[in-house]
């Protein structure tokens, strides 16, 4: 097998994508996925939606393999990032995690400085040099989610005397500024307000112009105003992929009609 390292510092790079397989997850005898076929574009944001307990946050934590966590978690198929298969033993998970970044419901900052929990990243993937450069990728990175005007006088301050919508604001920093090609979002916006939640939206559309972006939300009318492609999800299944505006004016699947019209879920 290509080595996933070699395969993705070639600048010349195929356009990032990530392609399922017979995508099947078992949880101990659960199948949780169910023969998940699936193909993401790069540079784009791609909304994954369906009712609760169907496999969405399952389907993201594959992509950059998280679910290796889980003890009694078992993946079959294929998963094929950027030419790689990152199911095969070989791939190098610090490295894959770094390039397949994700971002939790919950905004998940450390009990450090705003400083330190960009810091934290570089450190953890030996992207520090001096102390100049590690300001200039902070500077940048908060820069990125629209946060450097209203911080960069006070990196000191302990991250959790945010508001979540700046602690999800650099949690988003924090995974950027490690140089990602993908961005895993799962409910990025469930903890927000309606205001923070549409200007985090708006955040997403310029970063998917330099990144790959995939978003798991229980909220449609977001999939709709933030995404280009959407992926229905039920039981485990993929049901339906395609353009957004497909999806939800002319969905090829009955279950997909049910589901967007408020049927159920
Ligand atoms: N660690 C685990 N062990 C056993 N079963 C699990 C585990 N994690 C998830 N499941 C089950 O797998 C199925 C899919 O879960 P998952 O969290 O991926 O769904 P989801 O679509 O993200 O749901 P929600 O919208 O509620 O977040 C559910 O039936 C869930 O109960
Ligand atoms: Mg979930």
């Amino acid at each position: 097998m290509v080595n996933f390292m070699v395969s993705l510092s070639n600048p010349m790079e195929i356009e990032t994508t990530i392609e399922t397989k017979n995508l099947n997850l078992y949880y101990g005898d659960f199948r949780a996925l169910n023969d998940v076929n699936i193909k993401i574009p790069g540079r784009n944001v791609t909304a994954i939606i369906g009712p609760s307990g169907c496999g969405k946050s399952t389907l993201l934590r594959c992509f950059n393999r998280m679910n290796d966590l889980t003890e009694n978690a078992k993946v079959q198929g294929k998963i094929i990032i950027e030419g790689n298969n990152i199911l095969e033993l070989e791939t190098d998970l610090i490295f894959l995690r770094k390039k397949v970044g994700m971002v939790f419901q919950r905004p998940n900052v450390f009990d450090l400085s705003i400083y330190n929990n960009l810091k934290f990243g570089l450190r953890i993937h030996r992207m520090l040099s001096d102390k100049d450069h590690i300001m200039q990728a902070i500077q940048s990175g908060l820069e990125q989610v629209n946060l450097w005007q209203e911080l960069k006088d006070k990196l000191r301050k302990n991250a959790r005397s945010l508001t979540l919508e700046q602690q999800q604001r650099l949690c988003i920093a924090r995974v950027i500024i490690l140089k990602p090609d993908i961005i895993l979002l799962d409910e990025p916006c469930s903890a927000l307000d309606p205001i923070a939640t549409l200007r985090i939206e708006e955040l997403l559309r310029i970063l998917r112009q330099q990144y790959t972006l995939v978003i798991v939300t229980h909220n449609m009318q977001q999939a709709a105003r933030v995404s280009d492609y959407t992926g229905f999800m039920y039981l485990g299944q993929l049901i339906e992929f395609g353009e957004t505006n497909q999806i939800f004016t002319n969905p090829g699947e009955k279950l997909t009609e049910n589901y967007i019209s408020g049927y159920f879920g």
